[in-house]
């Protein structure tokens, strides 16, 4: 069977990109894709050009609570950045082509660093609620692969190395900053699930067996693609919810997620304000 490239994502991301062009000539050095309760960085960006994902070409959109969906361009202190307000979910029915998406629109405008953050869940005993994590690496059980079909050479190689999906230089700046602003960031392994529902009480002692501190629904993806797209990340996870050891866990709804989230956001939003300074 000749497995064919639809309509090349490469084709549709130089699209994207070149109607984000005609709205922002400069040349955009760092995307920012912030999850659950970190857009409030978008405030802090001046002169910002706001465009709805619905008028980017081939653009997904989320329907998820406390995602907004557009990009907010403008400058963060010295430098040129790209914030997606909104991110989207391979739970919520996209295929993996689309969540990723956006990763492969930053590497058509030039993007030469990526930030994310997401919310998770805590599978390390030692976090708490609230606490900010640097991600050193991941565990993907999603059932699906974002590279998965035929390769696109214009995109990336066919077989990434994953042994260095988590930028080192970039979390050494992260820990950095982090000191400076008296705050002791430690690193953790994200694994990322599919969801939409939370685990049960034996899942989250699995997770933690097989060697993962946060739990979450999103991220993996997008790092994967970024390898493919050779554009180095720095991830941050907010822990909303204690998972470990499983006496701790309480019934945990989407508002309590967001709310811990919030709480967080403005300490990542200056420690990211401060990372993009130096980069
Ligand atoms: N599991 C999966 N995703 C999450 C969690 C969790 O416990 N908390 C926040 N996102």
């Amino acid at each position: 069977m000749d497995v064919q490239i639809e309509n090349s994502i490469y084709e549709k991301a130089c699209e994207a990109a070149d109607y984000i062009r005609s709205l922002y000539v400069e040349e955009i050095e760092i995307g920012l894709s912030l999850g659950t309760g970190s857009s409030s960085i978008v405030d802090s960006i001046e002169n910002p050009v706001r465009v709805a994902y619905s008028d980017i070409p081939h653009f997904p959109y989320t329907a998820v609570k406390s995602h907004k969906n557009e990009l907010v361009i403008g400058k963060l202190g010295s430098k040129n950045v790209l914030c997606l307000a909104g991110r989207m979910h391979y739970y919520e029915g996209w295929s993996m082509e689309k969540i990723t998406f956006p990763m492969r629109v930053m590497q058509q405008l030039g993007v030469k660093q990526v930030i994310m953050s997401n919310a998770a869940g805590g599978t390390n005993p030692h976090y708490s609620a609230g606490d900010i994590v640097i991600v050193k690496d991941h565990i993907n059980l999603l059932p699906e692969h974002p590279l998965r079909g035929k390769n696109d050479d214009r995109l990336g190689i066919r077989f990434p190395d994953m042994k260095k999906a988590y930028d080192k230089g970039l979390r050494n700046i992260a820990k950095e900053v982090a000191s400076s602003l008296s705050l002791n960031l430690s690193e953790g392994v994200y694994v990322g699930l599919q969801g939409p529902s939370l685990e049960t009480p034996a899942e989250y002692k699995f997770l933690n067996i097989i060697g993962g501190d946060l739990v979450g629904m999103s991220t993996v993806p997008d790092v994967i693609v970024a390898k493919h797209c050779e554009i180095p990340v720095l991830v941050f996870s907010i822990v909303t919810n204690e998972c470990f050891p499983i006496e701790n866990i309480t019934e945990t709804t989407v508002d309590e997620v967001i709310a811990v989230a919030n709480k967080s956001a403005k300490v990542l939003s200056k420690l990211v304000e401060a990372i993009v300074e130096k980069l």
